[in-house]
């Protein structure tokens, strides 16, 4: 069944969702307040690098599908499904900012005269959705004219159109059991097993679930910090683990750690919204403790190869905080990067996609080019294209021999038999 919906916000969650519910046959409207950014959108331009989604939109505006527009008001007056795909950033407390949210909500007191479906997709911290509910109602609109409902999404940046149409769960939380239907025919194409609670459920599945794949990648760091002083591969013991399937393989990649506009955000999220009710997360302050430590073992072992890093001229490969992907949000490559430009080191860079950050570095356009005369190269990003490098061709242009491998993606024998020094956590 074709349904007319509303996405509001087209950042990244937004223009995906969007995207897809348009492919699902569905009459998608997106509306931002920022004009330029519609304007762009409706030319064509996609403002974010995700594979697919380009293709997605473009084929989605020309069968008429999907339309952009500022005028959030009679788009709304004329959708029963309104999705809330605002930002939702951190304040300096560690609560959310939820004035993006609060705006909508004032749109809907002066907009809302027929019934509507209202679905969260941001990420929001738990008793939001309930807040929200409550806020609508207080604001003075009908209880009887909207039903709230928490739809948290699970993607993954750089596999987003991917992840939004063969998701392996689709979570609800409801208030009552009246809007389930709603959503079970916006999503009858996808095949998927529906997991229905609370609204206040359906938030902490979304923190739980990154909080929990968080864990499993500072408990890899650990054991890698544990592995290098007993001399053993981090390698063979993520495989070893992953075969498990109690463990299961995904997440078990030892480096520089996480970074990325969700766990870093949700992980401190979920312990701020513990320690509002007097709980101490343990667990998750460990597993942030060892993410932001982990770039200076890297850097500790650097220095130690080079005495010191002043002066020195380093080669960073990635910008990016994962590959496929545009976005530098909590990139350990950029923290990275920082932490060695305060102490003195002069940083050349090369990232696929990434071809600007706001850093006193040289990004170059070719990758051997980055690394002329340089004293380190350092691999940030996992991208597809540094797992074979031509390392007699990287030799040409290095000054020094030394190659950090930041998220374990090479052969330490291989850069060894070309006469490379291989720094890195737990490599044999
Ligand atoms: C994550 C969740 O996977 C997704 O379900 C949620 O909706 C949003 O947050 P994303 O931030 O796009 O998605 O990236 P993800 O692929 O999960 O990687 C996050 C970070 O962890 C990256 O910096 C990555 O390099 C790092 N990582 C991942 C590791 O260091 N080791 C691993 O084994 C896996």
């Amino acid at each position: 069944m074709m349904m007319k919906i509303c996405v509001i916000g087209t950042g990244y969650v937004g223009l995906t969702t969007g995207a897809i519910l348009a492919d699902l046959g569905h009459e998608v409207f997106c509306v931002d307040k920022d004009k330029l950014k519609i304007e762009k959108l409706t030319q064509g331009e996609v403002p974010i690098y995700e594979p697919g989604l380009k293709e997605l939109i473009l084929r989605n505006k020309k069968n008429s599908h999907l339309h952009f527009s500022t005028d959030i008001q009679s788009v709304i007056k004329d959708c029963p499904i309104l999705f809330i795909t605002v930002g939702t950033p951190t304040n300096e407390d560690g609560s959310q900012n939820l004035t993006a949210i609060n705006d909508v909500m004032d749109t809907l007191v002066q907009t809302v005269t027929s019934h509507k479906t209202i679905i969260t997709k941001s990420t929001v911290l738990p008793g939001t959705n309930e807040w929200i509910q409550q806020s609508l109602i207080e604001k003075g609109i009908d209880s009887s004219l909207f039903d709230v409902v928490s739809n948290p999404e699970f993607l993954r940046e750089g596999n987003a159109v991917f992840d939004m149409m063969n998701p392996d769960k689709i979570v609800i939380g409801v208030k009552s059991s009246k809007p389930i239907q709603v959503i079970k025919a916006l999503y009858e194409k996808l095949h998927a097993p529906y997991i229905i609670t609370s609204l206040t459920g359906a938030e902490m599945i979304k923190y739980a679930s990154n909080a929990f794949l968080a864990t499993k990648i500072s408990f890899i760091n650990e054991m890698a910090r544990i592995c290098d002083a007993y001399g053993v591969e981090i390698t063979d013991i993520a495989n070893a683990l992953g075969r498990d399937k109690r463990i299961g393989p995904s997440f078990l990649n030892a480096g520089l750690g996480y970074g990325g506009s969700c766990f870093p955000k949700d992980v401190s999220a979920l312990e701020y919204a513990a320690k509002q009710k007097r709980i101490v997360p343990e667990v998750l302050m460990a597993v942030q403790n060892v993410n932001d430590s982990q770039i200076n073992l890297y850097i500790e072992k650097l220095t130690r190869k080079l005495t010191n890093l002043d002066g020195k001229k380093i080669t960073v490969w990635g910008l990016a905080f994962k590959p496929e992907t545009d976005d530098t949000r909590e990139s350990r490559s950029l923290i990275l990067i920082n932490k060695l430009l305060k102490s003195g080191a002069e940083i050349h860079a090369y990232d696929p996609i990434v071809h600007l950050i706001e850093f006193p570095i040289t990004i170059h356009q070719d990758m051997y080019e980055a690394l002329k005369e340089a004293d380190a190269l350092i691999i940030a990003t996992e991208w597809d294209q540094f797992k074979t490098v031509d390392w007699k061709k990287v030799k040409g242009y290095m000054k020094g021999n030394i190659v950090v491998d930041g998220r374990n993606i090479i052969d330490p024998k291989i850069v060894m038999n070309h006469q490379f020094e291989y720094i890195g956590v737990a490599r044999q």
